[in-house]
């Protein structure tokens, strides 16, 4: 991957008057991200000592949830406003970790509507530099296609996920990210075949590539709301707001076990 330049790191709790607290002497804060309403509408309710702040249109909800401290946003939909709010979460807020809680479409035969995906590595599959040598998806100026996910967020998720929705409904898997809603049963073919993805959406990638650069610990949850093919946008509205609340579940769960 690409070769990290060397970063300056800032405590959160910095002020003028006060000399910073070490990484290890203060808490983690963990960065929660939805794209819609729907994905975090779930989690704000429980926010103790909420607080606002907007930048740039975006609004962050500070506190703490199962006892830890959050920063909790609706990024909006696609790479870009992912992107984005990832990199405020980060230089503003100074989380340690990020948390993607969301719906998908279903990609991989092995999944169906109300399954849970959780992310391995996630991938930008609307990249396309193979005009000039370059493999489908990857960058230039980085090795590898794939951003991959944090194996201690990996394996909580996992174990939370289990408790939500039963081991038998819990994938672990490559996920596929592109700034489009995908309908189509030859495109999600290709992306499988392409990507050997689980489930297909619009920012997981897009927060990756940005806690790459940073060296921010990520995992995606992905609850999946449709096929992707013709009826998924049919699919999609009847499914959206129980799919999402189910990752927002595993989310939630996920905090509690980072607290014990
Ligand atoms: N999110 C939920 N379903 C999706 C789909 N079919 N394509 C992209 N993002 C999605």
């Amino acid at each position: 991957m690409l070769l990290k330049e060397k970063e300056s790191h800032q405590s959160p709790a910095a002020s003028l008057d006060a000399p910073p607290l070490s990484d290890a002497a203060r808490p983690e804060t963990i960065a929660i991200i939805g794209a819609m309403d729907v994905e975090i509408e779930k989690l704000l309710p429980d926010i103790q000592n909420r607080q606002e702040v907007t930048l740039r249109g975006h609004i962050y909800h500070t506190g703490t949830l199962c006892g830890q401290n959050v920063v909790v946003t609706r990024s909006g939909v696609g790479k870009v406003n992912a992107a984005v709010t990832t990199t405020e979460l980060i230089k503003e807020f100074h989380v340690d970790s990020l948390i993607f809680t969301g719906i998908a479409g279903g990609v991989s035969p092995q999944v169906s509507p109300s399954d849970v995906v959780i992310s391995t590595a996630l991938v930008q599959h609307d990249v396309d530099l193979t005009t000039f040598g370059l493999q489908p998806g990857l960058l230039n100026g980085f090795s590898d296609r794939h951003f991959y996910a944090d194996q201690r967020l990996i394996n909580i998720a996992v174990l939370a996920a289990h408790e939500v929705v039963g081991e038998d409904n819990v994938h672990l898997g490559i996920i596929a990210t592109g700034d489009q809603f995908m309908a189509d049963r030859q495109g999600v073919r290709n992306v499988y075949e392409e990507y050997q993805a689980m489930a297909v959406e619009m920012e997981g990638a897009a927060v990756a590539q940005v806690a790459f650069l940073y060296n921010k610990p990520l995992v995606v949850i992905r609850t999946i709301s449709d096929k992707a093919d013709g009826t998924a946008h049919l699919d999609y509205h009847q499914m959206k707001a129980s799919t999402a609340h189910n990752s927002s579940g595993i989310t939630l769960k996920m905090l509690a076990m980072m607290k014990d």
